[in-house]
């Protein structure tokens, strides 16, 4: 390399770190102010007031922000969910996304496991991981999520209603027992994560 074009190089190296420094970083306000209305159903901290919501805390980035992107544009879609992300922006949605993610998920260990729900998830394991927690961000943890909430979304991608190209197949292959005993069985390993 000439020493022309590593003053050139060098000169966009540190235009775009510049820039990444400018880019808006969003104050803890801000992220209060665009979260407040979630509260009401997914709480908080993030950990849903009904068994029937989703909690949102320690989830995965990449998966949430699909999730908020798939509402938006009405991909998957929900009547409690219609409208709260309309007026929201590409950068706000990163940010719900990452400030979700990155709060603690706190929940209690179950004393007595469902065995047949144990005995479902293994056919589960290799993609949300032997702990319910999987290794890929754009997937969902299912650790400690509420039993009501993971059986409706089996349900719905057992229907359809809800479309994912792996879990409509997957789903399909459950009856509605199996549901509720691997639901029950996700929602009790959660602990302290
Ligand atoms: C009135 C109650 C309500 C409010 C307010 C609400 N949500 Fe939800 N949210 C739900 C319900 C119910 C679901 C589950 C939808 C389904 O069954 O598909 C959900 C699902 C989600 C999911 C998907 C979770 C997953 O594991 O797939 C995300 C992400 C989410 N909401 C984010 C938000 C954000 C961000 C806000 C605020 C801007 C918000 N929600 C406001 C009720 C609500
Ligand atoms: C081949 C990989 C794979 C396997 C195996 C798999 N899943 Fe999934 N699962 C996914 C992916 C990817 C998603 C996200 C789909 C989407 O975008 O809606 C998902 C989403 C889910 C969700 C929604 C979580 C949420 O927060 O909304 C539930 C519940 C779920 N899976 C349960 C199960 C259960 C129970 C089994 C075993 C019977 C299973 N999955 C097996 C890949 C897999």
């Amino acid at each position: 390399m000439n020493l022309n074009l590593k003053k050139v190089s060098l000169t966009i190296l540190i235009a775009v770190n510049m820039l990444v420094a400018a880019a808006p970083s969003f104050a803890d306000d801000k992220i209060v102010a665009l979260t407040n209305s979630c509260g009401a159903c997914h709480g908080e901290n993030g950990m849903a007031t009904n068994n029937d919501w989703p909690s949102l805390a320690g989830q995965k980035p990449g998966y949430l922000l699909a999730q908020l992107n798939a509402f938006k544009s009405g991909s998957r879609q929900n009547i409690l969910m219609e409208n709260q992300l309309t007026n929201l922006s590409d950068k706000e949605l990163t940010a719900i996304a990452k400030h979700y993610s990155s709060l603690p998920f706190v929940k209690a260990e179950a004393s007595a496991i469902n065995k047949v729900g144990e005995n479902v998830r293994s056919a589960c394991l290799s993609c949300h991981g032997k702990n319910g927690k999987t290794v890929n961000d754009t997937w969902p943890n299912l650790a400690g999520q509420n039993k009501g909430y993971i059986f409706q979304q089996l349900k719905d991608y057992s229907s359809k209603k809800r479309e994912s190209m792996l879990m409509n197949v997957i789903a399909n292959e459950l009856n509605e027992q199996q549901m509720r005993d691997v639901a029950e069985y996700f929602e009790q390993i959660g602990s302290v994560q």
